[in-house]
């Protein structure tokens, strides 16, 4: 499915500069130098800072007038890779407010980009990678959209496995939305479940079995694999008496040191796609209860070869998050050319390129990536609350070159 993304991006490589003052020269060369300094080390809002310091230009003028643009094009979207500051501040604390609002606003999202992805691409083939993959519903959830004939969704998984618990976010109550008309996949869907806990990895294996008779198609896979996924290899041990979804490689959610483990194998992403042969992953969600950040870190080839195209991980007040910072994780992802979002239950809140300290709220959160050459890179960005509040400046480049009818929503959201 990799394949299928096919978003342009401006070249961003200057014109030439006849016709522009040499003062604006001077600011638009230092520009250049730095761009490329700042996109060889993530982080384009550096650059935003490093102009006020050199003159004090409005950064979009100066470098579209010589070309270089600041923007990617992506389906209809001329998206702007930078936020103004006030905007990145109103957007920060709308989203901060709606977590007050909105119970569970990010701590349980509705993801309303993964339904969007099968709805576009719903006879792709789809490698999914799960780590932190728990009870199973999150596998259940893709499984219900791209191979709805299984009849294993989130809402059906305690049919057939009652024992198995519900879920933080009431996760066995939660109706997947099948916009789709598809009734049977009609390509291959391999997932990774990767759950260290024993007592879970017990259930995933008798839920897969309930799920996935010898009889079901062997191109729907769904691995069971039992290891900790971290940023080093080796062995490590993870809470026995592991029942609730807060147990990490660190303990019990109690914060007590667990007394009784077992060994479980520890492994890193890229180690993982090495061993098994992945090679690309279309979504990656990860959520290890705080240690989130140290997975990112052990993905960091898979991440720079480009082999990702969404990647979903929570953002909290435990666990490593007490030594990362996710501004840092954000500007990371961004140097690999991801955007990353607040998922949530309504819009999307853009981080990349629109940081504001607000968001370093250290609260139970989750965060989407994507690659800024897939075609859902259009699709979350058109359901960011940037997009909805400021819709016209998506278009306003086109409307100059002559392109412009006035979008729809439809438009905007086709592929
Ligand atoms: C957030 O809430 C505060 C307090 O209610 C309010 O003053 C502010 O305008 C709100 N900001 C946004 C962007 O919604
Ligand atoms: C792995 O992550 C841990 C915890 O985040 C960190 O302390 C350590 O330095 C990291 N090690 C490597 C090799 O990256
Ligand atoms: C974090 O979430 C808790 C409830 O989940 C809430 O009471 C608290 O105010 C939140 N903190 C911030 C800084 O938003």
């Amino acid at each position: 499915m990799s394949s299928a993304g096919r978003a342009l991006r401006r070249p961003r490589t200057p014109a030439t500069a006849s016709g522009i003052i040499k003062p604006l020269l001077g600011v638009v060369i230092a520009a250049g130098i730095l761009y490329v300094a700042v996109e060889a080390a993530g982080g384009r809002n550096l650059l935003d800072e490093g102009l006020r310091a050199v003159g004090g230009a409005d950064i979009g003028t100066a470098l579209t007038s010589i070309g270089l643009t600041m923007s990617t094009v992506s389906g209809d979207l001329e998206i702007r890779e930078y936020c103004r500051s006030e905007h990145s501040s109103e957007l920060a604390w709308h989203f901060r407010n709606q977590t007050v609002d909105v119970p569970f606003y990010t701590a349980c999202p509705g993801s309303g980009w993964l339904e969007r992805f099968q709805e576009l691409a719903p006879s792709a083939p789809l490698m999914v990678v799960d780590i932190g993959c728990n009870k199973g519903y999150s596998s259940a959830h893709v499984f219900s959209l791209w191979a709805p004939e299984l009849g294993f969704a989130p809402d059906t998984l305690r049919t057939k496995r009652p024992e198995v618990p519900c879920g933080t976010c009431a996760d066995c109550n939660e109706q997947v939305l099948v916009k789709s008309t598809v009734k049977k996949h009609s390509a291959p869907l391999t997932l990774f479940c990767v759950e260290p806990s024993m007592r879970n990895f017990a259930h995933l294996i008798l839920t897969r079995d309930a799920f996935f008779p010898p009889t079901s198609p062997p191109d729907l896979q769904w691995y069971i694999v039992n290891a900790a996924v971290s940023n080093v290899t080796g062995v490590s041990h993870f809470p026995r008496g592991c029942v609730d979804e807060l147990c990490s490689l660190q303990g019990n959610s109690d914060g007590t040191r667990p007394r009784d483990f077992d060994y479980v194998p520890l492994t890193t992403l890229d180690a993982l796609v090495k061993d098994y042969a992945i090679p690309a992953i279309d979504i990656l969600k990860i959520d290890t209860e705080g240690f989130d950040a140290t997975v990112i870190l052990g993905s960091m080839e898979v991440l720079a070869r480009g082999r990702v195209s969404l990647l979903t991980f929570e953002y909290h007040e435990v666990g490593v998050w007490r030594e990362y910072a996710l501004r840092d994780v954000v500007e990371k992802l961004d140097g690999l050319d991801y955007v990353c979002y607040f998922d949530s239950k309504q819009t999307l809140s853009r981080m990349t390129s629109c940081w504001d300290p607000a968001y370093e709220y250290y609260n139970w959160s989750n965060v989407v990536c994507v690659k800024r050459t897939h075609f859902m890179y259009a699709e979350l960005e058109a359901m960011s609350s940037r997009f909805e509040r400021h819709r016209a400046e998506y278009y306003a480049g086109k409307r100059a070159a002559g392109q412009g009818k006035e979008p729809t929503v439809q438009d905007a959201a086709s592929p």
